[in-house]
């Protein structure tokens, strides 16, 4: 795969006969992708399908979950529609019991769903859009891990597959709520990673530098800021979500053996450590 020269304005691709889309095998395995109805969580939702998973697009954007399961059900995934708020408990507790009824214990979460937001000063952020980072990247991961750890812990296997960012490790100015909560989410998995060790449940996150979806005209982020974080990239480009997807696809398998509570990097060079 020639990635200098591919085309990164594709966002959804989908056509699983490209190789592009050949990833591990998930025969059997019951997978939980949340924000999966597009961008990054839908491609890893095309490869994971593509391998043989059941496939939960959990997200709230009702009408793009669906036009998701419709293009997985139409290549021949078994998919399902959860349409749940992850800040939300009693929503996703609702979500994982409808899932448990269709498919049956969870085997893979991704904890993909986001959002990010304007460029401000730490001192210039209202309280609200602090929690509200706080709220769908933590507490969002939180209640899905909640309702998905039991059932892997009985299994005796599990994969979560939490995607953070960049800025959780190095801080992006200008968006401190955004980079705190993806830090936040990184000290989540470690723990996790941990607790979970000697489980065969393994909890990894996912830090992406810049990835060509619509999160950027989704969350009010502009042109402008998009070019200033773009130039940090030693790369000098973004990534196509199928690059994204590739990788959770990978942490979200049985070819996983011995890293937990670990990051992988997906920025381009950006990252330092
Ligand atoms: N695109 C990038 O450059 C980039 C870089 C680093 C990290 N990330 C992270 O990757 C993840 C996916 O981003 P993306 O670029 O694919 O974004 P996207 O906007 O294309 O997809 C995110 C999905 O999450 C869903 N979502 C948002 N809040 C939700 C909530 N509260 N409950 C349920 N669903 C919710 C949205 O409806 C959307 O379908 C996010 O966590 C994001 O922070 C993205």
């Amino acid at each position: 795969m020639n990635t200098t020269t591919r085309d990164t304005k594709d966002e959804t691709m989908t056509d699983l006969t490209d190789d592009r889309h050949r990833g591990p095998d998930f025969t059997g395995r019951v997978v939980v992708v949340t924000g999966g109805a597009q961008g990054i969580g839908f491609a890893s939702a095309q490869i994971m399908g593509r391998g043989g998973a059941s496939v939960a697009i959990l997200d709230f954007d009702k009408d793009a979950a669906d036009r998701a399961v419709a293009g997985l059900s139409a290549r021949g995934a078994r998919a399902l529609a959860l349409h749940a708020d992850v800040t939300d408990q009693l929503s996703v507790k609702a979500a994982f019991d409808e899932v448990r009824t269709t498919f049956g214990d969870v085997d893979v979460l991704v904890n993909n769903a986001g959002v990010a937001g304007p460029n401000r000063p730490v001192w210039e952020t209202p309280p609200d859009f602090m929690r509200s980072m706080f709220e769908v990247h933590v507490m969002g991961a939180y209640h899905c891990i909640v309702e998905a750890v039991p059932g892997m812990i009985e299994a005796g296997y599990g994969r979560i597959v939490n995607v953070a960012s960049v800025a959780g490790k190095e801080g992006n100015a200008g968006g401190g709520a955004y980079s705190a909560a993806k830090a936040g989410l990184i000290g989540l998995t470690k723990s996790l990673g941990k607790e979970l060790a000697r489980k065969d449940v393994l909890a990894n996150a996912v830090t992406p530098g810049m990835v060509t979806t619509g999160i950027s005209t989704r969350s009010g982020v502009s042109e402008e800021r998009n070019r200033q974080l773009t130039a940090l990239i030693p790369m000098g480009r973004q990534a196509h979500p199928d690059e994204l997807g590739q990788l959770i696809a990978f942490v979200a398998s049985d070819r996983l053996t011995f890293t937990t509570g670990s990051v992988f990097d997906a920025s381009g060079g950006r990252a330092t450590y």
